[in-house]
């Protein structure tokens, strides 16, 4: 039978998941998982009587938007004027996830071969979305001594006759870096002057960490002042996965802007696109108002824990132990992760040993292209009391590492 190359993957199993299903199975105590970054299986918020709005009884018609229901598309209008963007609903195109929407900007802009410019390190899913759309990803670098600011020089280098767009993370997973103020119009104005598109991934926008920054940067939606690089199409993704904690719900939305003349030309495509698929349950689209009505209860709920998880690794790392390990934490601006280096080990061999004989796991740094060897990537969501004893068996074994 002959399958496409788009698909062709190496399934493999690899060493490391090799060794954590061993684990699992034979691990004698609780396996922590530091790696868990699945809200609703990290008991932080009762959601029930949110999920509850799905059973409105409205959801018994069909009646298919392509662009998606009105009243979902205005939840999305509210939650960006919450935020102070200005969107208006036409420009508002609801998907089952981001990663759908990210799979529809890829039809949209790209032939098979051409190419988007993608931050490194980041989010490893986007290789496969890239591969499915039979588009080329271009890493461009984010500089780990400037806090994950983007590389210019290594971005403009890198655009080329077959670019189409450039993909911003904002901010980034996982280095928790937003796109600076400073970068922010100068990206802008080089994908308007290239006439490529600008795709932003705003999943994480509303997590930053207090002490991080005064204010949260502004998200890049809506209608941008005179002269603020208006000429470059661009998408705001985002979806109920993050910005309520809800992946199991499935809504995600693209909203669009730019010129007049690319938004409606980009609007226009992108219905075509959707009601190709018409993958938005209508449930989940009723329910839209009431559950981003509750957004901030929710996130409010979330960065409670991600902070709490945060400022367990500094006690950890504050230790005498910790101190002797020679462990830090990368500073962190903003999402669910924690960055932790070390420069004894690798970082595929310390995760393994963790595995191995703590029952702990650890993303290794590999995982996400950083340049660095011997990172480890924790999830900030599990449980106090795992992530505390997650992080006490990581301590411990970088200390045993360095006797
Ligand atoms: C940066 C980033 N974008 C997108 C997603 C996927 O979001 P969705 O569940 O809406 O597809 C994730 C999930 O972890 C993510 O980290």
């Amino acid at each position: 039978m002959k399958f496409s190359a788009r698909t062709g993957w190496d399934r493999t199993e690899n060493d490391l998941s090799r060794v954590v299903a061993e684990a699992r199975k034979s691990a004698t105590s609780r396996f922590l998982d530091l790696t868990e970054s699945n809200p609703t299986r990290c008991g932080i918020v009762d959601t029930r009587s949110l999920v509850a709005e799905l059973g409105d009884p409205r959801g018994v018609l069909y009646e298919p938007n392509p662009m998606g229901h009105a009243v979902a598309r205005e939840a999305v209008v509210a939650y960006y004027a919450r935020r102070g963007a200005h969107v208006s609903a036409a420009n508002v195109v609801l998907s089952a996830s981001t990663s759908e929407s990210y799979g529809w900007l890829f039809k949209l802009l790209c032939d098979p071969g051409d190419e988007v410019l993608v931050p490194s390190p980041s989010y490893p899913l986007f290789s496969f979305l890239a591969d499915l759309e039979g588009v080329t990803l271009t890493p461009f670098r984010l500089e780990p001594e400037r806090a994950w600011r983007i590389d210019r020089d290594d971005l403009e280098a890198s655009i080329g006759e077959r670019t189409r767009a450039i993909l911003l993370v904002h901010p980034n997973n996982p280095t928790g870096s937003f796109i600076a103020d400073a970068d922010r119009a100068w990206l802008l104005e080089i994908a308007g002057a290239h006439g490529i598109a600008v795709i932003v991934d705003e999943v994480f926008l509303d997590y930053a960490f207090d002490d991080a920054r005064r204010t949260t940067p502004p998200s890049f939606a809506g209608e941008r002042a005179e002269g603020e690089g208006d000429q470059a199409l661009t998408f705001v993704l985002s979806g109920l996965s993050k910005v309520v904690g809800l992946p199991q719900l499935k809504l995600g939305w693209v909203a669009v802007s730019g010129s007049l003349a690319d938004v409606d030309e980009a609007r226009a495509r992108l219905e075509l696109i959707a009601d190709s698929y018409l993958s938005v349950s209508t449930p989940v689209q009723l329910a839209a108002p009431a559950l981003l009505a509750a957004q901030p209860r929710l996130v409010a709920a979330i960065r409670a824990r991600t902070a709490g998880n945060l400022a367990a690794i500094d006690r950890c790392l504050e230790s005498p132990e910790g101190r002797a390990s020679g462990l830090s934490r990368r500073p962190v601006e903003a999402g669910w992760y924690a960055i932790l280096a070390q420069s004894r080990w690798g970082d595929d061999a310390l995760v393994e040993a963790l595995v191995r004989h703590d029952g702990v796991l650890a993303h290794p740094g590999f995982f996400f292209d950083f340049e660095e060897e011997g990172l480890l990537v924790v999830s900030l969501l599990p449980t106090p009391a795992d992530f505390e004893a997650g992080m006490a068996a990581v301590v411990r074994r970088v200390f045993a590492l360095t006797l």
